[in-house]
């Protein structure tokens, strides 16, 4: 069996959504269920035999031993993180204290466990550790993209929090020999993402005639991925992967933030046309920038593509689509996760934010 941990998260949940798909082999969740985890993603599998839930903090070290103890998994996988940049820059400590501390105790945990294998199953063991294309910090327009080579330079709390586990996965491999992997992924976007990110919030505002935020002059530039595509890349480094080796992933369509927004109120005009007729785009609203804001974000997906055989199969516009439609059609998700937690961090994140144009 593997361990995912972080499983009721946007990504987590479609990871163990695709792996149960077509495998036998048992998934064990680990999550601590934070406002940003939702028992109900993985509703379709939760009387699964092959699938098994635990509440709990990956920096529960007891707690951690005792699961890989019992459940003997032959890999870990590990999404769980606090992930939104404008919350690590409201709440930096938060970050610090999973996204370093709780990976620093996963390590350790698993490094124990991994130790007490016999050698077949300790040279089969894998730690994956999910990361982002923002710790190399940000790119000029006419940069070339992110390769695995390019320098540490993460500019947000949310950045520096993954820049630092990365190098605590990486150290764990170079001096205790744990058998890791690291990705560093570009932006996903699809459906059961938590509508505090740009995609789903842009929906989410448009389908209530509320405004739409663009920071700053919304030409900031990111490489949008299909989530089921970040999915199958990992499973590609999980399963074929060299131990110690770092991936990017990306997803080949590069977009401003601008054009993202126009896109998504193109097709809720001709998927969900607003009373009157007026256009969604009306209600895109320029609001103050994000402080360090990063501008540009590229992955140059080669060594994926050459090594491991990957690559992306579904174009942004056709996954934007399908992502629409997934919101469209599951307003009780939407419902359920936007909770008195989530009306108070909107209403501290963009209240105040006076429209600049
Ligand atoms: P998310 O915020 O949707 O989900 C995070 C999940 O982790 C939630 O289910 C939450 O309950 C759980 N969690 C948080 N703290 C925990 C803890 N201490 N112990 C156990 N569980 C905990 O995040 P996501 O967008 O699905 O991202 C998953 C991972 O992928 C993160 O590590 C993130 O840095 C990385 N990543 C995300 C993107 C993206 O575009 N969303 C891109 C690249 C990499
Ligand atoms: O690049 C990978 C990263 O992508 C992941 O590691 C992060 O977990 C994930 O949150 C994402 O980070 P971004 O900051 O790029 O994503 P977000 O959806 O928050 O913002 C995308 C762009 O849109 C960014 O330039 C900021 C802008 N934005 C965002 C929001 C929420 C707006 O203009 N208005 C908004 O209201």
């Amino acid at each position: 069996m593997i361990v995912v941990t972080g499983g009721c998260g946007f990504i987590g949940s479609a990871f163990v959504l695709g792996w149960l798909g077509p495998r036998a082999e048992p998934v064990l969740n680990l999550d601590l269920l934070t406002y940003a985890g939702h028992p109900g993603n993985l509703a379709p599998v939760q009387d699964d035999a092959r699938y098994r839930f635990c509440r709990g903090d990956i920096g529960d070290a007891v707690l951690v031993g005792r699961l890989l103890a019992e459940h003997r998994p032959r890999a870990i996988v590990n999404f769980a993180a606090e992930s939104h940049v404008d919350r690590s820059i409201a709440d930096p400590l938060a970050f610090a204290q999973t996204n370093v501390m709780g990976t620093l105790r996963l390590l350790q945990a698993s490094l124990d466990y991994w130790k007490s294998l016999p050698a077949a199953e300790a040279a089969g063991f894998r730690f994956v550790h999910v990361s982002t294309d923002e710790v190399f910090g940000s790119l000029a327009p006419d940069a070339p993209a992110f390769t695995e080579q390019h320098r540490y330079e993460p500019n947000s709390p949310y950045s520096a929090s993954k820049a630092a586990s990365d190098h605590f996965v990486r150290a764990w491999h170079h001096t205790y020999g744990l058998p890791v992997l690291i990705t560093n992924c570009s932006n996903n976007y699809g459906p059961r993402q938590f509508p505090e990110k740009l995609i789903p919030l842009v929906i989410h505002n448009a389908l209530r005639e509320q405004p739409l935020p663009v920071y700053g002059d919304g030409r900031q530039v990111r490489d949008w991925l299909y989530v089921e595509d970040h999915c199958t890349a990992l499973e590609a480094v999980l399963e074929r992967g060299a131990v110690g080796e770092t991936y990017n992933v990306g997803g080949r369509a590069e977009r401003t933030n601008m054009q993202v927004v126009h896109a998504l109120c193109a097709i809720l005009d001709e998927l969900r046309p607003r009373a009157g007729g007026k256009p969604h785009a009306d209600l895109v609203t320029h609001v103050k920038d994000r402080p360090g804001h990063d501008r540009r974000y590229a992955i140059d997906d080669g060594k994926l593509a050459t090594e491991l055989s990957w690559k992306p199969s579904i174009g942004f516009e056709q996954g934007l689509r399908r992502t629409v439609q997934w919101y469209l059609d599951n307003g009780d998700w939407v419902e359920s996760v936007t909770s008195g937690s989530y009306r108070q961090w909107v209403e501290r994140q963009y209240e105040g934010l006076a429209p600049t144009a």
